[in-house]
């Protein structure tokens, strides 16, 4: 019986279509909804043209009510029943209580190299400091953020020159690679961290 994975998303989804397209064949899961908070996000068409279901529940009228926010977005989540909840590119900090509903459950993906540099502008952070490596972490969602259980992280040179821009665009197909992977072994009951490459 196949696992049913939602996956929360904000913006262009990429690792979301990653996440989708690797769920197939033998693999133990399916990509059973994906989720925005923003109803332009341009996830939404690529995981329509993808034939899952989609919901939007726009954060903005809820004015930083975020307890009411989540209780909206509880509705669609619970009525998708999923096993697993996937964060990729998700752009609001969620409750401890949203989180303790799903504990254990619930993943993200993060790009830096995790306990280093929480929250934004996690590029420009590193290239800032003069790190000679930055990369992606995929980690279990906890009530602190960015701050649970790391399940598996990808590596890069950081190189001369190179700008947050020019790091992220190295960086985020290691992010396809890495999140695929990652929800593959947690699904199979693996929870050891792996490292790319
Ligand atoms: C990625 O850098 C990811 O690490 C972060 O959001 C960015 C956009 O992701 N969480 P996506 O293209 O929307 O998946």
């Amino acid at each position: 019986m196949n696992k049913r994975v939602a996956i929360l998303i904000s913006g262009s989804g990429s690792n979301m279509v990653a996440l989708a397209q690797s769920m197939t064949g033998d693999h133990p899961g399916r990509a059973c909804l994906v989720l925005s908070n923003d109803p332009q996000a341009g996830g939404l068409a690529k995981a329509r043209a993808m034939g899952i279901p989609t919901a939007v529940v726009d954060h903005r009228p809820f004015k930083g009510d975020r307890a009411a926010f989540e209780a909206a977005l509880m509705e669609p989540l619970l009525a998708a029943a999923p096993d697993l909840i996937a964060l990729a590119g998700f752009m609001r900090v969620l409750t401890p209580d949203f989180v303790a509903r799903f504990e254990g459950r619930m993943l993200n993906i993060h790009p830096s190299l995790l306990p280093k540099y929480k929250g934004l502008n996690t590029h420009a952070r590193a290239i800032a400091a003069g790190d000679t490596e930055a990369g992606c972490t995929v980690h279990e969602v906890t009530a602190a953020l960015d701050d649970g259980p790391i399940l598996g992280q990808a590596r890069v040179p950081v190189l001369p020159g190179d700008t947050a821009e020019t790091l992220a665009a190295r960086i985020l197909p290691l992010e396809h690679q890495l999140y695929p992977a990652v929800l593959r072994r947690v699904l199979e009951g693996k929870r050891a961290p792996i490292a790319l490459p």
